[in-house]
């Protein structure tokens, strides 16, 4: 098993790639805290996982929250090896500059980006006192390159890879490796963009699923298990010689 005896948090882990990398996480042997602002999913994904799980509720762009949700895994299993800073937003409509309000680009920067530095500040000197620690930090496609109408999605996604890459630096020598993964678009987007694509027609969700899947080199949308492996690789030995690197996952879309 490639994560024998180890803890690993995981932030957003109710739902989608945050829930699939818990169930591989576990499958692989660590034993995981599944962290969520959601309850119910975050229970959920629990009970999928049984025994060697255990549900923290927290808000990822709270201070407090994050301090107590990095002290709740210590203090369950005295360690902690994995942090997956996976837990995100899209704005349920895709909007420029513009058209974007100051409360949503607050709310996205929020969770996207200021939940990737409070995850890591609370967890690193955890790491730090270890002397090992890996931290996988979720970004984007979006982060990496510009796409239409996604203004503070795209601010938030290159701001967590450059965070990556900087705490990467800082951290090297602490025995600490930090890598991000930029995946392209999902079969699912994240629950607010589903609702709203679901509310705007009944065929919403598959014409996009049909549009982006045909533009594709590979012919197909990622999938959450598609990412989850690419974590799983980040987060276990064989990736011991790779810090502060962007994995993009993205079935070839950015060569296009
Ligand atoms: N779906 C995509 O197409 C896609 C593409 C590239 C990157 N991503 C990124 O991958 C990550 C996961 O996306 P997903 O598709 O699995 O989304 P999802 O919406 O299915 O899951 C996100 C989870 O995060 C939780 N969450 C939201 N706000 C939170 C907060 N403030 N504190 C704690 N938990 C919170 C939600 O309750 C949910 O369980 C996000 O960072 C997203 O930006 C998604």
């Amino acid at each position: 098993m490639r994560l024998a005896d180890r803890v690993a948090l995981v932030t957003g882990a109710g739902s989608g790639i945050g829930r699939e990398s818990a169930l591989l996480f576990a499958r692989e042997g660590a034993r995981v805290a599944v962290a969520d602002i959601n309850e119910k999913l975050g229970r959920e994904t629990v009970a999928l996982i049984g025994k060697s799980a255990f549900f923290i509720k927290v808000d990822v762009s709270s201070w407090s929250d994050t301090q107590r949700m990095v002290q709740a895994a210590v203090e369950r299993w005295d360690r902690l090896d994995i942090l997956f800073n996976n837990a995100g937003i899209d704005l349920p409509q895709a909007t420029t500059v513009v058209e974007t309000t100051e409360e949503d680009w607050d709310r996205t920067l929020a969770i996207n980006l200021t939940g990737v530095f409070l995850g890591s500040r609370h967890a690193l000197p955890v790491m730090m006192a270890q002397r090992s620690g890996v931290i996988i930090n979720m970004a984007s496609r979006a982060g990496l390159a510009a796409t239409p109408g996604e203004a503070a999605y795209c601010a938030s996604k290159g701001g967590v890879v450059s965070l990556t890459r900087q705490m990467a630096l800082d951290y090297a020598s602490h025995n600490i490796r930090v890598n991000c993964i930029c995946p392209g678009a999902l079969e699912k987007p994240t629950l607010d963009r589903h609702q709203f694509l679901q509310q705007l027609s009944s065929g919403a969700v598959e014409q996009r699923k049909e549009k982006f899947a045909r533009l594709n080199p590979l012919g197909r949308l990622c999938t959450p298990m598609d990412v989850a492996n690419a974590a799983l690789f980040l987060a276990s030995d064989e990736s011991a010689y790779i810090t502060g690197t962007a994995l993009l996952v993205d079935g070839g879309d950015l060569i296009t």
